[in-house]
């Protein structure tokens, strides 16, 4: 068996010039699936609650959900670097933030992912001293989506550019070995990634990051009502399975 991908793999891909491919998946057959396609992280990602428990957004998602579906999705990885997600509100102090990471680890994974820079610079320092590995997520927020008012790009003006390199140098100062950089506009995306040590993994942010992670119902069309701009899906799940579910009805009927 191939030995597990681990959090310093991530970190050193950057000196290494290895990008690094990121998907979600929330259950057993798809983290199967995408261990056994040889991507380099699965991240259990709060997008769960818009994909899969048809939540308007990700505010929605409790600990309860994170820690299930964590556990169903941990049974189908053998190789690839399991992260989890802390949800909206799970990381209000360090202490919450400490006990919660503790929980996800406790189901399979191997470091936890939460959103934020500057802001939560004390929150990922407790984590990492706590020998939990983290990955930072900077840029467009989903979980402040309702005080932003929408999913809109960052990274626009210098002064937001200048922002983002702080937040970006807060996550890797406290300790994280990676950071989600989404929505950015690509010019700031690839200032943010030469400012970095640790790897940038873009979402909708461009080319220039040290990696890409995209919500694999996106990738694969299985979340037909909805796919964002930045997605070009290699596939059409939901097609496929309308066409099968059509053609056993038309056969049933016929008897
Ligand atoms: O929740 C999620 O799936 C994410 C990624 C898309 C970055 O945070």
């Amino acid at each position: 068996m191939e030995r597990r991908v681990t959090p310093d793999d991530i970190r050193r891909a950057k000196a290494e010039r290895r990008k690094v491919a990121c998907l979600t998946a929330y259950d057993y057959p798809t983290a199967r699936l995408l261990d056994e396609s040889g991507v380099d992280v699965i991240l259990v990602g709060d997008s769960v609650g818009m994909v899969v428990l048809g939540h308007p957004d990700t505010t929605l998602v409790t600990m309860e959900d994170m820690v299930h579906h964590t556990r169903i999705a941990a049974r189908g990885v053998t190789r690839a670097l399991l992260i989890a997600d802390l949800p909206y509100r799970s990381y209000e102090n360090p202490k919450q933030a400490v006990e919660n990471s503790r929980r996800l680890l406790d189901e399979g994974a191997v470091a936890v992912k939460l959103e934020g820079g500057r802001s939560k610079r004390a929150e990922i320092e407790a984590i990492v001293e706590a020998g939990i590995p983290l990955m930072g997520h900077i840029g467009m927020l989903p979980q402040s989506v309702r005080e932003e008012g929408g999913y809109k790009l960052k990274g626009r003006d210098e002064a937001g550019v200048l922002a983002l390199i702080e937040d970006g140098k807060a996550v890797e100062a406290a300790g994280a070995f990676s950071v989600v950089i989404e929505i950015v506009a690509r010019e700031a995306s690839q200032r943010i990634t030469a400012a970095l040590d640790i790897p940038t993994i873009g979402i909708g942010s461009g080319e220039f990051c040290d990696g890409q992670i995209l919500v694999t119902h996106d990738l694969i069309g299985l979340f037909p009502w909805f796919t964002p701009k930045f997605v070009h899906p290699e596939a059409q799940v939901g097609a496929a399975i309308r066409d099968a579910v059509q053609r056993f009805v038309a056969h049933t009927r016929a008897g």
